[in-house]
């Protein structure tokens, strides 16, 4: 397959008053198009300043971060975003919040269209009949499902989510992974998520990348070799099981010592 994220040798520091902070030293990650590549790594090892390199907020100071065929060095419209407290504008709807990227995005799409598409993905995230409610009469675990809807609706060639569900209890969590699963075969679109969860990792993950202590490296890329199909149980099973371990034994390497991540 083509490699449609193509992240090569990326270096970045942070020029803060105590002199440059190097955060990313040598990245290299490959995502293939339509595949799902989950990020783990120790705290403050530089996850989000990835997620900003490949939005194109940021540039980096050496190495390339190419989408497409193309480097990227400025934000992009075809990339969209999700955070772990969505930000939605409380006086609009559901239905309001969602469409937002259409106008930024599409502006000439005719209204009826934005609503119909809006509209379809609040439908398959289980969220019908929410459409005209506001952000403030939804719970946490349905605000982030509009808000994954609103990531989507302009069709966006990558989605980067950083931490979207850290902040949901267990169970929710577990709702959204295949409500994420569904989504993907509904409409595949190549996706990175950084996590802090390793079971949402080999979950959601075609490829699990485990970045080292910061400056970071790529220090392991696990290939989830599970059906696409997965369910929750699956997690449970010998092979799942025998990643997480796996997984964990190299977050333990990038911590440099016994870790606290589950
Ligand atoms: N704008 C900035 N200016 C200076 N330093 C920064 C800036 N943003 C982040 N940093 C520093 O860069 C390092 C990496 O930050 P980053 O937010 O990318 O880590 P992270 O892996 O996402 O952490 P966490 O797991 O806690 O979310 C941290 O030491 C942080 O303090
Ligand atoms: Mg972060």
């Amino acid at each position: 397959m083509t490699k449609f994220i193509d992240i090569k040798g990326v270096k970045h520091a942070y020029r803060t008053k105590n002199g440059p902070l190097p955060v990313l030293d040598g990245l290299d990650i490959e995502v293939p198009e339509g595949t799902f590549c989950a990020v783990v790594g120790p705290s403050g090892c530089g996850k989000s300043t990835l997620t900003r390199l490949v939005s194109g907020l940021m540039k980096p100071d050496s190495g390339a971060v190419v989408l497409a065929g193309e480097e990227v060095a400025s934000p992009r419209k075809t990339v969209g975003m999700a955070f772990q407290n969505p930000v939605m504008l409380e006086w609009r709807t559901i239905l309001q919040n969602v469409m937002l990227p259409l106008e930024i995005v599409a502006p000439s799409m005719a209204k009826a269209e934005a609503e119909g598409r809006a509209a379809h993905l609040l439908d398959m995230v289980g969220l019908k009949g929410f459409e005209n409610k506001k952000p403030s009469e939804l719970s946490g675990g349905m605000r982030q499902r509009a808000s994954l809807c609103r990531a989507l609706v302009h069709k966006p060639q990558v989605l980067i989510m950083d931490e979207p569900f850290g902040a949901l209890d267990n169970f929710t969590r577990e709702d959204l992974w295949q409500t994420m699963r569904d989504l993907r075969a509904a409409e595949p679109f190549t996706c990175v998520l950084i996590t802090h969860d390793l079971r949402e990792s080999v979950f959601l993950g075609d490829q699990v990348v485990v970045l080292s202590g910061r400056p970071a490296r790529t220090q392991y890329v696990l290939d989830v070799d599970l059906p696409a199909d997965r369910t929750i149980d699956i997690l449970y099973e010998p092979k799942a099981v025998e990643m997480l371990h796996l997984l964990r034994d190299q977050i333990r390497m990038a911590q440099g010592r016994d870790g606290d991540m589950h």
